[in-house]
């Protein structure tokens, strides 16, 4: 069955663009159940592609022209395809609009010698921007693989994933790392993804059994361009360079407590952070493996504490949030979840009690903060794929 989304996208690519679409894109959002900045420190992460996502209906075009509408903005777009493939980036540090995303992804792909070739498309995303569910590399996976089904490239996850973080690195000004397009390019239904940052290894791990993972949305927003995000990536090369290494990938725990008192308050805390979570990681990637909910939620609950106390990443409603669901007993733990500052935070229940679970604490969080969270159970979802749509 063709899901909702993609189906009104197909009937609506008639009325907008005429004629039917031949492709139908899907790039998924992403939720990371633990390793929370430690991408950009060449680090461990384990994120679980979602089952909400973007998608694009879509079809080649003759003419050598980008042709998007955007169903959620209501815009229309078209550009020529060698004024995307030569444009030079210039970020603007403001909000960029969503057609920038899709002009960053183009020349990224122009860039690393991909083939451009012109396509109509309808787009639209089921993802709240600015929640910590990337709904911006799920753009730009989306994006990528509608122009690689278009031009006839294989998908090959790792390289597109790299392509998009370019775009966003580069295009639009953010310094975000290799976890969010990685996660929506290759992420594995009922699978969340042990990625090694440094050599892109990735490692499938199935949730516990009879456990859901909930996606806990406070509805309050951060803007990760202007957000202390890049300052942070800046203090964890800082004491990356106080230690001696590329990346505070390479500094183990017990090499942190012999040297950390040699450091200054705030980057040892910001290391004290990344290093300790990256062993986190690992290890819930292990409890995972062995089935051990109660293990990998006590890891979810001190990956929290670290981000919050070390990293200082939290919000007040994010702690709000993780607190009221560490307290039910349904849950096996929780965590802030993404960059951070405000947005979503992740939980692992007890499956049978799932639903449960949402309306107790969506009622707790209300009624302690005036405002309605959305509480949302999530399936680990397959990661991009072009579904080609019969004539
Ligand atoms: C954002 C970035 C990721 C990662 C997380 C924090 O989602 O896009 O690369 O750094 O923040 O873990």
């Amino acid at each position: 069955m063709t899901p909702t989304t993609g189906q009104r996208l197909i009937d609506r690519f008639h009325v907008e663009m005429g004629g039917w679409p031949t492709w139908l894109v899907r790039a998924p959002g992403r939720v990371n159940l633990i390793g929370e900045h430690t991408d950009y420190n060449d680090g461990f992460v384990l994120p679980m592609a979602i089952e909400q996502a973007t998608w694009i209906a879509l079809r080649p075009d003759d003419s050598p022209h980008l042709t998007l509408h955007s169903l959620d903005f209501d815009q229309r777009w078209r550009a020529p395809l060698d004024q995307l493939a030569l444009a030079s980036p210039k970020p603007s540090g403001s909000a960029p609009s969503w057609n920038e995303y899709v002009r960053g992804v183009a020349w990224a792909l122009h860039a690393e010698g991909y083939p451009l070739r012109g396509w109509r498309g309808l787009l639209s995303g089921e993802l709240p921007m600015g929640a910590g569910l990337s709904s911006s590399a799920s753009l730009e996976i989306a994006i990528a693989c509608a122009f690689a089904v278009v031009a006839g490239v294989p998908w090959a996850p790792i390289r597109m994933a790299q392509i998009a973080q370019r775009a966003e690195n580069q295009w639009v000004g953010v310094n975000s790392g290799i976890m969010d397009p990685l996660a929506s390019a290759s992420g594995r239904a009922g699978h969340a993804l042990l990625i090694d940052c440094r050599s892109l290894d990735i490692v499938a791990v199935p949730l516990p059994p009879a456990t859901t993972v909930v996606v806990m949305d406070t509805t309050t927003r951060r803007g990760l361009v202007d957000s202390a995000y890049n300052a942070r990536r800046a203090q964890c090369a800082d004491a990356a360079a106080r230690f001696g290494v590329a990346a505070l990938r390479e500094v183990s725990v017990a090499r942190f407590e012999a040297e950390a008192p040699r450091l200054a308050p705030t980057t040892r805390r910001r290391a004290r952070h990344v290093v300790t979570e990256n062993a986190r990681t690992v290890a819930a990637s292990e409890a995972m493996r062995r089935g051990e909910a109660v293990a990998l939620g006590r890891l979810m609950n001190e990956s929290h504490r670290s981000l919050r106390d070390d990293f200082e990443v939290s919000s007040e409603a994010l702690d709000r949030m993780v607190a009221l669901a560490q307290a039910d007993s349904a849950c096996y733990g929780a965590r802030m979840t993404g960059a951070g500052f405000g947005g979503c935070a992740v939980a692992l229940v007890a499956q049978a009690s799932a639903s449960a679970f949402c309306a107790r604490v969506a009622a707790r969080y209300q009624a302690a903060t005036g405002q309605t969270p959305q509480l949302i159970p999530c399936q680990p979802a397959q990661g991009a794929q072009a579904i080609a749509l019969a004539p």
